[in-house]
């Protein structure tokens, strides 16, 4: 039993603890409070209902935890609602039983009616969950750690790009993994420089990130470090883009770019070779129609003969080098029909193997038995096949080894030829003009450098592509792409080849 001094001190200590306490009977009506004003306007307090006199309310609040004091036996809190906007959460927070005899004799109540706290707490609780949903619906991925690299924060845009879980990110996952080598070091160090956006801060930074399957993701990062009331650092966040789909398409683009550029110019090359050769045709018929009736009507002089056929060898030879301006310049297609492409190169290699060029060259056919159509001019496919062919041998100088390979590319959609050699090879800076006009590499007199720019603008017209690629030294291998048509009599047209 305490004493009556004891029982003063404890009432006092409870009214220096400052802390609101109701105690209710158990039909809910107050019999004491302490830190309250005793009445609320005009009212007394005591004897009052307590969900009356703080809730304005008819009946006990629905969820009071001295309701549950009362079923239970023993110590409650109030379940706290989780809509805001719920009404009803408005009650007391805690209640303890007073005992008598084994009996509940009242019940005692902490912290009631606060509404200012509640708000307080509920406004925070609601912008919390705000700023997590806002970060977690960001389109960029979103990664905050804490100063060991621990990822604290993961994003769904985040796991869209890595691949890793939520889970597994805040589970095990330290930022080092989520950059390729040293990376994290190296943000952590630009972070901490003045040099990208300000101390702390790292602007539109491009680094590389790896994914859970180990591919690397080139990222655009902007970072930040985190500082404590104290500025000490306390961790990091960082917003970052995928660039993957940009850099293809800029890739794509830049391609593009160059073969327009490349168009361009070999059409207006084209325009102007018709000019030209158009002009020279006719003189160049005169030449040689004159000097075969000279050497025809007069009986000359065996040197004189000997001077005016070498007019006419050149005069030809002129007269080949217009042609293939003329070539070049072509535009359209006028024959084009289902073609076999192994049969065009077949035939292209009937003409030219006996040529004394290739009597010591091995040329090696690996083509694919029933290969599709392409629609193509066949004598401008033979022109194709027939110049890079004479290159390959002019290159081995006649001697060496073509192997020209046909096939069905795997996505269905095209033909593929490709013509290798065992010659010299291609310098890479050779192989980047290769299919300008006029590029050669052979005496004056002996090409006109038209060959290959010819060749590209009718795999073009074709719809086609051609690429070559070369290890000096060790050969060079031309590739050429062209689209397969479906809706043709392929039984017909094919051709089985060994
Ligand atoms: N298979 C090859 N191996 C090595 N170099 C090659 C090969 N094919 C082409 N080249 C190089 O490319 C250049 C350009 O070839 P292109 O056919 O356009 O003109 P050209 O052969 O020199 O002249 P033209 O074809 O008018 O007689 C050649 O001079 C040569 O240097
Ligand atoms: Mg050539």
């Amino acid at each position: 039993m305490r004493t009556e001094r004891e029982q003063e001190l404890l009432l006092k200590a409870l009214d220096a603890f400052n802390k609101r306490i109701l105690i209710i009977s158990k039909d809910f009506r107050i019999e004491a409070a302490v830190g309250l004003d005793q009445r609320l306007g005009d009212r007394t307090l005591k004897g009052e209902y307590c969900y009356v006199a703080f809730f304005n309310r008819d009946a006990p609040c629905f969820n009071c935890p001295a309701k549950k004091v009362l079923a239970t036996g023993s110590f409650a809190e109030r379940n706290i609602v989780s809509d805001p906007l719920e009404e009803d959460k408005r009650s007391c927070l805690f209640a303890y039983p007073i005992h008598k005899d084994g009996e509940i004799e009242a019940i005692t109540i902490f912290t009631f009616d606060t509404p200012v706290l509640e708000g307080l707490e509920e406004e925070l609780r609601r912008t919390n969950s705000f700023l997590y949903k806002l970060l977690q619906s960001a389109c960029d991925g979103f990664i905050a750690t804490d100063l060991t690299g621990k990822i604290i924060i993961f994003n769904d845009a985040a796991v869209e790009v890595t691949g890793y879980s939520v889970k597994e990110a805040l589970d095990s996952l330290n930022i080092r993994a989520i950059y390729e080598g040293d990376g994290a070091r190296e943000v952590m160090r630009n972070l901490r420089s003045d040099e990208y956006g300000g101390k702390g801060k790292l602007k539109k930074y491009q680094i590389m990130a790896v994914g859970r399957s180990g591919e690397k993701i080139p990222i655009s990062l902007y970072a930040s470090i985190i500082f404590d009331e104290k500025g000490k650092e306390a961790g990091s966040i960082g917003f970052f883009h995928d660039l993957r789909e940009r850099i293809h398409i800029q890739k794509k683009l830049e391609k593009t770019q160059l073969q327009l550029i490349h168009s361009e110019k070999m059409a207006s090359l084209g325009r102007l070779s018709a000019g030209v050769a158009h002009q020279l045709n006719n003189p160049l018929g005169g030449i040689t129609l004159y000097t075969k009736l000279m050497l025809e009507d007069y009986d000359l002089e065996d040197n004189a003969k000997e001077d005016l056929n070498r007019i006419l060898k050149d005069a030809q030879r002129c007269r080949d080098t217009v042609r293939e301006l003329l070539t070049f310049a072509r535009q359209t297609n006028q024959f084009m029909k289902p073609q076999n492409i192994n049969k065009a190169i077949d035939q292209t290699l009937f003409f030219i193997q006996n040529q004394t060029l290739f009597h010591n060259i091995t040329v090696r056919k690996k083509m694919e038995p029933f290969i599709p159509l392409v629609l193509a001019d066949t004598q401008q496919l033979s022109h194709v096949f027939m110049n890079i062919i004479i290159n390959a041998a002019q290159a081995m100088d006649g001697n060496g080894a073509i192997t020209i390979t046909t096939e069905e590319a795997a996505t269905k959609d095209k033909v593929i030829v490709e013509i290798m050699d065992t010659g010299p090879g291609i310098s890479a800076e050779n192989l980047e003009h290769l299919f300008d006009p006029f590029f050669t590499t052979k005496e004056e007199g002996e090409g006109t450098g038209l060959g290959l720019s010819v060749v590209y603008g009718i795999v073009e017209n074709h719809g086609g592509t051609i690429t070559a690629r070369s290890i000096p030294g060790r050969g060079s291998t031309f590739t050429l792409e062209f689209p397969i048509i479906h809706e043709t009599e392929k039984g017909a047209e094919h051709a089985e080849y060994a």
